[in-house]
């Protein structure tokens, strides 16, 4: 039996539970707490929450369950997992090219990734002070930041920005703790991290949301939520949609891929992936419904944008009873979260490294680890320093947005979406049915309609977001 260069050694998961939890930790993260209400915020609502629900089921499910198929068949890392079914699949080899763009994109969006996890960083710290002061006054269930002006509280964020020290020490603090993780690979380290954090994360989640739903309004967030004004769904908004499935179930880079590639047994991949996905979707919603009460109920405007979390909650968790604890709690589920989704990230190049280049973990990850770290940096200056670089100004779409920014578009404009084409292709068109139903173990009726979903609709929709991200001119 061919055997693919440089497998990867005999590391998986200790368990299926396991790796459920660990895809669960890869899937939600920023993009659930920040992202998704941010979106859901600034597009209305309802008939966007609903799309994207639509979303989520009929094109991110089958992508994660083809991803993981890919994994579970080709127990290496995502190039030569890819390579191996092609072979299997008596189709070209070259396939394997997405697994290596997949690879790259990764190891990008973990270098912003980390710098906006250092922001929550920087809020954990904040919000725990100010806590560890509201309990040495023996008021520990005062609001948060008692006395601070909504201005003082929105101006924080403008004072971390401009201080690259600051910022760089948070990216670091967040970059090692990832790289930790990673170097001490799948089981010891993933799965470890996963199983101690996930349980955490679900406590807090639920607990904040009930906290929200008692001292909030949480009619007025449901009804927002919920209540579609389908005429608010433009072209954009379902495109923004489309893309926030993508990113939300970590599709795209190749990240289910490695991590099925750890899966060791037999079992139904079919019921795996849908658990993912309804997991993801859960906390994503559960995070609207914990969010918008609390921002509704002192009157603070739900399209405020990606400084939503950051501005507008903290200064919400002022007048609320408990503010202060609820606050260093609510940054804490954020970090948490986000740890559990960087270490996915980082695993992909690093699996890589490991698989096609023979490195070691430990070297494999301190390279990419360091090098996202580097690039990292380049995204915190652009925020001082480096606050005039447009790095793509050529390229219209990107012609006013700073490094960041540009990094998060590109990987999430183009290479995201063309990691969900080719695997929808691939999938679709190249893999063996035999080794596809076999392996994902589903029944006739859902294999029909997996194939449909993933030979037809997948790779058209995910047509359109990479036509209408790259030519918005064509949205009107
Ligand atoms: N899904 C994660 C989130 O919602 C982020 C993430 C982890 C990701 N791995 C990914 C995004 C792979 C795209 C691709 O925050």
């Amino acid at each position: 039996m061919a055997v693919a260069p440089g497998t990867t050694s005999k590391e998986g998961w200790s368990s299926r539970s396991a790796f459920i939890l660990a895809a669960i930790g890869a899937a939600v993260g920023l993009g659930n707490i920040w992202r998704f209400p941010t979106l859901a915020g600034e597009n209305g609502g309802g008939a966007f929450v609903l799309f994207y629900i639509g979303c989520v089921f009929l094109l991110g499910l089958p992508l994660v369950l083809s991803e993981i198929f890919i994994g579970r068949a080709g127990q290496t890392d995502a190039v030569g997992s890819i390579r191996k079914v092609a072979r299997e699949s008596r189709s070209s080899e070259k396939w394997s090219i997405f697994g290596g763009i997949g690879a790259l994109a990764a190891f990008l969006i973990v270098s912003f990734y980390s710098v906006v996890a250092g922001w929550v960083l920087y809020y954990v710290g904040v919000m725990g002070a100010d806590l560890l002061q509201a309990i040495v006054a023996g008021d520990p269930f005062r609001g948060a930041l008692m006395g601070e002006s909504q201005e003082a509280i929105q101006g924080r964020m403008g004072d971390l920005f401009a201080n690259p020290m600051l910022l760089l020490g948070m990216h670091l603090v967040f970059m090692g703790a990832t790289l930790f993780i990673v170097a001490r690979g799948v089981s010891g380290g993933i799965e470890k991290a996963a199983t101690i954090l996930m349980p955490a994360f679900f406590v807090l989640l639920i607990g904040i949301t009930i906290y929200g739903a008692v001292v909030g309004d949480i009619g007025e967030a449901a009804a927002f939520l919920f209540t579609p004004d389908w005429s608010l769904l433009t072209p954009q908004a379902m495109n923004e949609a489309l893309g926030q499935a993508l990113f939300s179930l970590s599709l795209g880079v190749a990240g289910l891929i490695t991590y099925g590639s750890y899966i060791r047994e037999n079992s139904g991949l079919g019921s795996t992936a849908l658990t993912i996905a309804v997991a993801d979707t859960s906390v994503a919603l559960l995070s609207g419904l914990m969010i918008f009460p609390i921002v509704l109920a002192v009157g603070l405007d739900p399209a405020a944008g990606p400084t939503l979390v950051f501005q507008s909650l903290p200064f919400a968790f002022q007048t609320m009873p408990g503010g202060a604890l609820i606050g260093f709690l609510f940054f804490v589920l954020i970090l948490v979260a986000a740890v559990t989704s960087s270490i996915s990230l980082l695993e992909v190049p690093t699996a890589w490294g490991i698989g096609e280049l023979g490195w070691k973990r430990t070297t494999s990850s301190l390279i990419f680890g360091g090098g996202a770290f580097l690039i990292g940096i380049a995204c915190l200056l652009g925020y001082n320093v480096w606050a005039d670089v447009r790095p793509l100004s050529f390229w219209s779409i990107f012609a006013e947005t700073d490094i960041l920014d540009t990094i998060d578009g590109f990987t999430g404009k183009v290479m995201l979406p063309v990691g969900a084409l080719l695997t929808a292709l691939f999938i679709g068109w190249k893999a063996d049915k035999n080794l596809l139903k076999v392996t994902t173990g589903l029944s006739s009726g859902s294999f029909a309609i997996f194939r449909f979903l993933i030979a037809w609709l997948c790779p058209l929709a995910v047509a359109i977001i990479l036509v209408t991200g790259l030519f918005p001119g064509v949205l009107g």
